[in-house]
């Protein structure tokens, strides 16, 4: 008999100064964590298009993560901080399109806590176990597809 355990496709938008480098800390402090997490590493979270986390779910994420410099720490000085007023605003478009925001973690990271991204991404993937699978892909996908390539 077949027992599939869920096991959640997380994809992490990160800054390269802070949160990549924390990241890497973590495996070089060869600090154990879950393995459901790819990472795509953006010069800054000020430059991540939001629409980048429709296009995840759309090609398959169950959750999301979203990390940066802490406050007053971001290398272009307040990239981060227009990242969160963009999550901000963007998250009416989640509720339209009914995804939970519980399957998108929003934090800082710095290139000093290893420790916290293992934390943060073994604590996502278990909220993500426990909210299930995401089964909207399809719609995400054409929405993606209408609004962004379609401009
Ligand atoms: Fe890390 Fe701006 S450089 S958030």
């Amino acid at each position: 008999m077949e027992n599939k355990i869920f096991e959640p496709k997380i994809v992490a938008f990160v800054c390269n100064w802070c949160t990549y480098a924390g990241a890497d800390l973590t495996g070089t402090s060869r600090i154990k964590y879950a393995p459901n997490v790819k990472i795509v590493r953006f010069p800054c979270t000020g430059r991540i298009d939001f629409m980048l986390l429709l296009k995840a779910f759309g090609e398959g994420a169950d959750g999301i993560i979203v990390s940066g410099c802490h406050p007053n720490d971001c290398h272009y000085t307040s990239g981060n901080f227009h990242a969160r007023r963009r999550w901000i605003s963007f998250r009416s478009l989640l509720d339209f399109l009914g995804i939970d925001t519980g399957r998108i973690t929003f934090s800082w990271v710095s290139a000093a806590e290893g420790a916290k991204w293992a934390a943060l991404v073994n604590d996502t993937v278990s909220r993500i176990k426990e909210l299930g699978p995401y089964t909207d892909y399809e719609k995400v996908a054409r929405y993606y597809e209408e609004e962004v390539n379609h401009e």
